[in-house]
């Protein structure tokens, strides 16, 4: 059965002016191979995509946002549509990140609404899930993650969720510099790629990229991105650094 793709994307958070980006933006350029397959995202704030995006032009490095909204336009202050986000140069979107989910009550059912209007616009959605330390402790991960995967994907038929990229971010090793061990990591995975198999089939499930995030390095990347079903990273903090960044897009080639 095909292999799912490998993607490292960078995710900026609320990080980079204009010209940091755009430093950040030629410097990863420079260092990145082609050779490597791997498909590589970077994700600035919105300020910068555009310029970012023209920095990268014809680069094979792609750029995206880290939120969108289900609406083309209208009263929504303080959001951007998927248009939006095209008409910058984004390709890629980051969806239901932890911190949506903490800090601006971000729910499973607005993930969904986003993720639909994301994809009706062609643009390749990267959806989040993760469990919180407590949860983790309480023995409810499995739980969780099922909840959040059904409620983001509710709707979407198997050929939408052969779209998706996926990414595995426990929320206890994101910006802790504590990573799930390869092993905690795998197995919550495999445990997606089963929720998958389920709603879509075993060959379009193998086919998804399930990208595992939560300080991801240079020095653990390779061990991580090492597991069956571990795709690729979604990269925080060491995404911030042009070197480590290419540093850890390479260990997933
Ligand atoms: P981190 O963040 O690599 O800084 O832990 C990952 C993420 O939140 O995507």
């Amino acid at each position: 059965m095909a292999q799912a793709r490998k993607v490292v994307a960078g995710n900026w958070k609320m990080n980079k002016t204009h010209a940091e980006s755009l430093a950040l933006a030629k410097a990863v350029r420079a260092g990145w191979s082609a050779g490597w397959g791997v498909e590589t995202v970077v994700c600035p704030p919105f300020t910068a995509i555009r310029a970012v995006a023209e920095a990268l032009a014809g680069s094979g490095i792609g750029v995206g946002v880290q939120n969108a909204h289900w609406e083309a336009s209208g009263a929504y202050t303080g959001e951007i549509s998927p248009a939006m986000v095209q008409d910058a140069g984004g390709r890629y979107v980051i969806l239901g990140h932890s911190e949506r989910r903490q800090y601006f009550g971000e729910t499973d059912a607005t993930v969904n609404r986003r993720l639909k209007a994301v994809m009706a616009a062609g643009l390749q959605p990267i959806v989040c899930v993760g469990e919180t330390l407590a949860e983790r402790d309480g023995g409810r991960v499995e739980a969780v993650i099922e909840r959040q995967v059904r409620g983001a994907l509710e709707g979407l038929d198997a050929g939408g969720i052969g779209k998706l990229i996926l990414a595995y971010e426990p929320v206890w090793a994101i910006g802790t510099g504590r990573n799930a061990t390869p092993q905690q990591a795998q197995e919550v995975h495999a445990f997606i790629r089963g929720l998958l198999v389920k709603a879509a089939g075993p060959a379009i499930a193998a086919s998804v990229p399930l990208q595992y995030g939560g300080s991801v390095k240079a020095s653990n990347a390779a061990e991580l991105f090492g597991q069956p079903d571990i795709n690729g990273g979604l990269i925080g903090g060491a995404a911030l650094d042009a070197q480590s960044f290419l540093d850890i897009v390479k260990a997933a080639g």
